[in-house]
């Protein structure tokens, strides 16, 4: 069966005995996930009011003692997490306190893998924060070390990627920039028969056109004044490997000649050379253009390219893989945190930011969208629970919503107002008005104070209480 990955979820016990829910907080440990456990729903509270918590499991008779109180207790837990209550069908106490916003209600004896399953189903369904969809998927499986993703597109995309590794022909890659050319390149050389060997990458668009046929074919002794030693080129050194050609459009028309005839004939020549040289490679090319069109602006050799064109493997950009946003965004927040030394659980892109991410076109696809998450995790705030817009923003630069899901003025709101979702409390709210109009003020306190019209000294001591800033 496929393996849960619980990592980076947090649970948070609530009441029920020290013996009860037990096999449930081993399993969840068991599967990479984080377990706390309080003994009365206040402690509860207070705790997912310092720690992000993702699933709150409750001893629902603890909560029915509280009487009135429930509601407003599952109110404030449902705002921060998942909340589950677990009943004692047999007593029939789940009636008593039929709570809106309570995710379910489970029977305490509950088989941990199934509630395991209800949390993944639930939490993965639009957070990146672990792979429930992904393990499924033997596709998606074998190609996660590498290469992420869990939109239908993508999986479309890369269906007949292990086969295309197994076979030994040429492959072309195309795909606007970021879309992730090169690791593709990378999994088809890793999963070939070639994996033993080297994997070997040249950006054609990168060599001056009067070097690049040396770097790829190498040159003898005396081919021209400098040649000093005889030199191998890439595709030599490449043997029983991969040789990865990048930016093949790029290629100047007569080397694309040459090209063609080593593709065909499998040996080439050096620079000054006479002697054709047997190899054994593996040519995989990327293009960022439409090679099509550059065979019919003359650009490109028609014959390279049916020759270059025998197995294909196209990568929508991310603006029509949605599915694939959040999960990249959470994935790469998580590598940033790690590597700045943060422990997990991090905090999760609230509802509001995923959306505002989903709707953003990333034009740099899955480089721009790692870029920005790195830089958000690098400035947010250490007792941020949850990544919201506000935290978002300052980084979108470069990158205008989609019109269609974000209206004009909605635009300039965020772009220069402050964005505080639905379910923001009001000391949460004043946090984040305070912060951003600092921010606003290029840190200046007596203008912010100015602007939110406050006194000096209640800024100060309003910052100093909140921990944002020193006062
Ligand atoms: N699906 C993915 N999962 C994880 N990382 C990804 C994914 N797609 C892209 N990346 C990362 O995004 C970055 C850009 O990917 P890559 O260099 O393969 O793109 P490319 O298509 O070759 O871009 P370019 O055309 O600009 O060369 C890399 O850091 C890569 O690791
Ligand atoms: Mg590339």
């Amino acid at each position: 069966m496929a393996h849960p990955d619980l990592s980076g979820l947090s649970l948070l016990i609530a009441g029920g005995g020290p013996d009860a829910f037990t096999a449930v907080e081993e399993a969840f440990k068991e599967y990479g996930g984080a377990v706390f456990r309080v003994d009365v729903p206040g402690d509860a509270l207070k705790f997912v009011a310092h720690r992000a918590v993702d699933v709150v499991l409750a001893d629902a008779a603890l909560f029915a003692q509280f009487n009135r109180k429930t509601q407003e207790l599952v109110d404030s837990l449902t705002r921060k997490a998942v909340v589950y209550l677990a009943t004692d069908s047999s007593k029939g106490d789940a009636a008593e306190i039929l709570a809106p916003g309570v995710e379910d209600y489970i029977n305490k004896q509950i088989d941990p893998m199934r509630f395991i399953q209800m949390v993944e189903t639930r939490l993965i369904k639009r957070q990146g924060g672990s792979t429930a969809l992904t393990v499924t998927d033997p596709l998606i499986n074998k190609l996660r070390p590498y290469f992420l993703f869990r939109s239908p597109a993508m999986r479309a995309a890369l269906e007949n990627l292990p086969s295309v590794a197994a076979s030994n022909q040429t492959v072309l890659i195309s795909g606007e920039t970021g879309t992730g050319k090169e690791i593709v390149a990378r999994a088809i050389h890793v999963l070939s028969k070639r994996a033993g060997g080297p994997f070997m990458a040249v950006n054609c668009g990168a060599i001056p056109e009067g070097l690049i046929e040396g770097e790829l074919f190498g040159h003898e002794k005396g081919a021209f004044t400098g040649a000093a030693k005889t030199r191998k080129g890439k595709f030599e050194a490449a043997s029983n490997g991969t040789l990865f050609l990048d930016e093949i459009g790029d290629m100047p028309l007569l080397l694309q000649v040459r090209l063609l005839r080593v593709l065909e004939e499998r040996h080439i020549y050096r620079v000054g050379g006479e002697r054709p040289i047997p190899i054994n490679v593996r040519v995989i090319a990327a293009t960022r253009v439409g090679l099509k069109q550059a065979v019919a602006d003359g650009l490109f050799r028609e014959d390279l390219y049916y020759r270059l064109n025998i197995l294909r493997i196209h990568l929508p950009p991310l603006r029509q893989r949605v599915e694939d946003i959040p999960y990249l965004a959470f994935h790469f927040l998580g590598r940033a945190f790690a590597e700045m030394g943060v422990h997990p659980p991090y905090p999760p892109l609230s509802t509001a930011s995923i959306d505002l991410i989903e709707g953003l076109p990333w034009k740099g696809n899955v480089r721009e969208l790692r870029n920005v998450m790195t830089r958000v995790a690098t400035v947010l705030p250490h007792d941020t629970k949850q990544v919201l817009p506000i935290h978002l923003t300052p980084h979108l630069e470069d990158t205008e919503p989609q019109p269609h899901i974000f209206q004009t003025h909605e635009r300039e709101l965020i772009r220069d107002g402050i964005y505080i979702p639905i379910g923001t409390t009001l000391p949460e709210a004043e946090n984040i008005i305070i912060r951003e109009t600092l921010k606003h003020a290029g840190n200046n306190r007596t203008q912010t104070a100015k602007i939110l019209r406050i006194g000096i000294r209640t800024l100060r001591r309003k910052l100093s209480e909140t921990g944002q800033i020193d006062p």
